[in-house]
């Protein structure tokens, strides 16, 4: 391996997950949303897995006030371990130990919410010099760990930032980083501009940041001399434009699904592909459609005005 190419390497991953969860209140009041479980998993354990399948072990989670849940379930439970050996429950036993032994997982905590571009700052002291990647917490990648290991070998070959991306309806463009790029040969961009949550009018196109990145450490730099940006935040969006007017961000439109898990009705649909992909819910699919064919009433009474979706 060249030293070039050495240098390139990705061994870290960094995944914010200070956010309050406002979408998802009350399930977040004392809950971090990246706890909240997609059938029998916290969605941040499935974003642990797919940094894990990309080779990437070193993890550090960017957390903030009432989310020591999410250290809890990444630290070995003794008692819990030995409960499940005592009852001959192996396989969970297994599954509980693996992650916990595979996975280095290191916190810093966001001390005020100002903004994605503001959380990835606290990684500097733990990234160093090494470029690294950013897994979104709340979003879930199928199949895991492909898109990740697909945008280390563009960093790899071209020593660019990179990031995923993937086309949205043109109605939702405005809940997105969107990207002006050239280029799209295997799915691969350069990206002249991007820009974040605009206008439906203003959107340069419908490709859309998905929550995957691959940054060098001059990002840091970028970051701290950046005016606050939508929404009164320091958005890391507002960071890579700057990069992309160097010429030095690359995207990457991955073959798979996205899954955001940090409004309702994503959260829901989200926890219904998982279990219908799942081999030991195998009926599923048949119960489903009987709950369907059979009708489901709405419940005015039980379930008062929700307010947002
Ligand atoms: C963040 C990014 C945005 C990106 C999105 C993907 O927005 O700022 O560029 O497209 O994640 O989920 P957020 O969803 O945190 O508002």
């Amino acid at each position: 391996m060249t030293e070039k190419y050495k240098k390139r390497m990705i061994r870290k991953a960094v995944i914010p997950a200070a956010g309050f969860g406002t979408r998802l209140l009350p399930a977040t009041k004392a809950q971090p949303k990246e706890m909240l479980p997609i059938v029998d998993r916290p969605a941040i354990q499935y974003v642990v897995e797919e940094s894990l399948h990309a080779g990437l072990q070193d993890i550090l989670i960017i957390t903030g006030k009432g989310k020591h849940a999410i250290e809890d379930h990444f630290d070995r439970n003794f008692e819990l371990e030995e409960e499940l050996r005592k009852s001959g429950r192996h396989s969970a036993l297994d599954e509980i130990r693996t992650l916990t032994t595979q996975a280095r997982i290191h916190y810093v905590r966001q001390p005020v919410l100002l903004g994605l571009g503001d959380a990835v700052r606290y990684a500097r002291d733990h990234v160093e010099s090494e470029s690294f990647a950013v897994l979104l917490g709340d979003t879930l990648l199928r199949p895991a760990g492909s898109c990740l290991k697909k945008l280390v070998e563009i960093h790899q070959r071209t020593g660019d930032a990179v990031l995923a991306v993937e086309e949205v309806p043109a109605d939702k463009v405005e809940r997105y980083g969107i990207l002006e790029v050239d280029g799209g040969r295997d799915g691969e961009y350069v990206v002249k501009r991007i820009i974040e949550k605009p206008k439906r009018e203003e959107a340069p196109s419908n490709l859309a940041a998905a929550g995957r990145y691959i940054l060098l450490p001059e990002i840091f730099d970028i970051l701290d001399a950046l005016p606050p940006g939508k929404n009164n935040e320091v958005q890391l969006t507002d960071a890579l434009q700057v990069l992309a007017q160097r010429g030095k961000l690359r995207a990457y439109r991955f073959q798979g699904k996205r899954y955001d898990v940090g409004n309702k009705m994503d959260y829901v649909l989200t926890i219904m592909e998982y279990a219908l992909a799942r081999p030991d819910l195998k009926g599923l699919h048949e119960a489903l459609e009987a709950m369907l064919r059979n009708g489901v009433d709405v419940m005015d009474e039980d379930f008062p005005a929700q307010g947002e979706s």
